[in-house]
C-alpha cells in the first residue's frame, strides 16, 4: 500500500472528504495545510496573522511560509508514518521542497468541473473542531448546525463565498494545476472522476493507493 500520498483537485473537489475517509479506514496522518492555516488564525499566531489577508482573498500564503511549516511537521513524524497530504504541495516550489525531504509514491488527482465547484463550496459547512466537512444537500449533518462527529456547533468558511470561490478556482489554474504534469512526468499521478457518490469515489479511491 502507498505510504506518501498527495491529493491534488481543486478547491472543492473533495480533497478533505476523501482524505478524512482514507486516515479514518487505515490511519493515516491526513496534513491538510488549510487546517493548519485555519487553526493559526483561529489562535491569533504569528503564522495565522501573517496568513489571513491571502486566505480571506482566496490567494495562495506565500511559498517560504508553507514550506517552513510542513518541513517541521513532517520531520516530527516516525519514518514509515503513512500521509496524505491535502492542499500541499501547491505551487511547483512546494513539490520540490517536499520531494527534498519524502519519495511521493502517489498523486492522486480529484476531476471535477468549475460549476459543480461552486455548488459545493457555497453550500458547505465545516466543523471548527474535529474539520469534518458536511454539504447542506450532498453530505448532511443529522442536524444542521451540530457536527455528527463531535457536537460541535458548524460554521461556513469565510473563503466559501461565491466571489472569493471564484477567485481561489482561478488561483487553482495558475499556480497548482501544473503539478498534474508534474507528478505525471515522474509517473505518480493517477487522476479520479470525483463526480458522483462520496462512497463511490472512495472506492475508486481506494484502488489507487494499492
Ligand atoms: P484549503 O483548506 O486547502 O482549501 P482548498 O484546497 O480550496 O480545498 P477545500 O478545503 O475548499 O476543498 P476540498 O477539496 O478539501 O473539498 P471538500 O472535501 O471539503 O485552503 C484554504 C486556503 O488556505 C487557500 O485558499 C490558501 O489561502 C491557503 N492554503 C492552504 N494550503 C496552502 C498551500 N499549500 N500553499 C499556499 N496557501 C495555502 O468538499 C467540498 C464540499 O463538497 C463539502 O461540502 C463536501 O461535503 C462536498 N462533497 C465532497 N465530495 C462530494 C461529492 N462526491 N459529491 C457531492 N458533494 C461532495
Amino acid at each position: 500500500m502507498k505510504t506518501k500520498i498527495v491529493l491534488l483537485g481543486p478547491p472543492g473537489s473533495g480533497k478533505g472528504t476523501q482524505g478524512e475517509k482514507l486516515s479514518e479506514e487505515f490511519g493515516y496522518v491526513r496534513m491538510s495545510t488549510g487546517d493548519m492555516l485555519r487553526e493559526a488564525v483561529r489562535k491569533g499566531t504569528d503564522l495565522g496573522i501573517k496568513a489571513k489577508g491571502y486566505m480571506d482573498s482566496g490567494a495562495l500564503v506565500p511559498n517560504d511560509l508553507i514550506i517552513n511549516l510542513m518541513k517541521e511537521k513532517i520531520a516530527s513524524l516516525a519514518e514509515g508514518t503513512g500521509i496524505i497530504f491535502d492542499g500541499f504541495p501547491r505551487t511547483v516550489e512546494q513539490a520540490d521542497a517536499l520531494g527534498e525531504q519524502i519519495d511521493v509514491d502517489l498523486a492522486l488527482n480529484l476531476d471535477v468541473d468549475d460549476e459543480e465547484l461552486v455548488k459545493r463550496l457555497t453550500m458547505r459547512r465545516s466543523c471548527p473542531q474535529c474539520n469534518a466537512v458536511y454539504h447542506l444537500l450532498y453530505n448532511k449533518p443529522q442536524n444542521e448546525r451540530f457536527c455528527d462527529k463531535c457536537g460541535s456547533v458548524l460554521y461556513q468558511r469565510d473563503d466559501d463565498k461565491e466571489d472569493t470561490v471564484r477567485n481561489r478556482l482561478k488561483v487553482y489554474r495558475e499556480n497548482t494545476f501544473p503539478l498534474i504534469d508534474y507528478y505525471d512526468k515522474k509517473g505518480k499521478l493517477v487522476t479520479i472522476q470525483g463526480v458522483g457518490d462520496i462512497n463511490e469515489i472512495f472506492d475508486k479511491v481506494k484502488k489507487a493507493i494499492q
